[in-house]
């Protein structure tokens, strides 16, 4: 029962979106409208710049951060809580606030990676910083951050099978919602940072 109250309230947490609010408080504007069409923080740079940005990122990380801490605080299993941060990002994806269209949840990945799997998630985001500096391809970053953390955990990490289920899941979701960045990138049409384009 906890689990359940567990999930529906991670959800309802990750559902709120911060890119939306701001944008829509500073520029009244919808950001799903502008820019690559997303409810993130890479696309609240393209629209507002580096500040709101930042701002955004932090409190979609912190709806991981906090789906995880509520779970724990239950006192539930390790995969219970790894699936409460899986719908601490099926929120941010698919809010029921917004009409079901949101983002494509890597903050709010990071923080449940973070808490669920510190180690692995530090080492892959080290290396997605970089990534990210030296091709300024957000998406490219995300990508390799959404796999190489799991990927980690399963390597150096000693999970169970349920907990690594439960994240590889959100990185399965990460790669769906961002179809629309990798077929743009086969085509050589990502959008960089700091430039506006195409949608989705
Ligand atoms: O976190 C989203 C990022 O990977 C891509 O964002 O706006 O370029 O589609 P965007």
């Amino acid at each position: 029962m906890l689990t359940v109250v567990s999930v529906i309230v991670s959800y309802l947490i990750g559902a709120i979106s911060f890119s939306y609010l701001i944008t829509k408080k500073i520029k009244k504007i919808d950001i799903r409208k502008t820019g690559s069409g997303n409810a993130g923080a890479t696309n609240t740079l393209r629209v507002l710049g580096v500040g709101p940005a930042i701002g955004v990122l932090i409190l979609d990380v912190m709806k991981g951060v906090a789906a995880v801490l509520i779970a724990r605080s239950f006192g539930l299993t390790d995969w219970a809580v790894a699936l409460s941060g899986l719908f601490a990002v099926i929120g941010h994806d698919f809010p029921v606030y917004y009409g079901f269209k949101g983002g494509k949840g890597v903050a709010t990945t990071i923080g449940v990676f973070f808490m669920i799997m510190p180690f692995d998630a530090l080492m892959a985001g080290i290396i997605t910083i970089l990534i990210i500096v030296i091709s300024r391809f957000v998406s490219v970053g995300s990508l390799f951050f959404l796999l190489f953390t799991p990927v980690l955990g399963c390597i150096l990490g000693n999970y169970s099978p349920a907990v690594l289920a439960a994240v590889f899941l959100i990185t399965a979701l990460g790669y769906y919602q961002h179809r629309g960045n990798i077929t743009r990138l086969l085509h050589g049409k990502e959008n960089k940072i700091g430039r506006k384009k195409s949608q989705a």
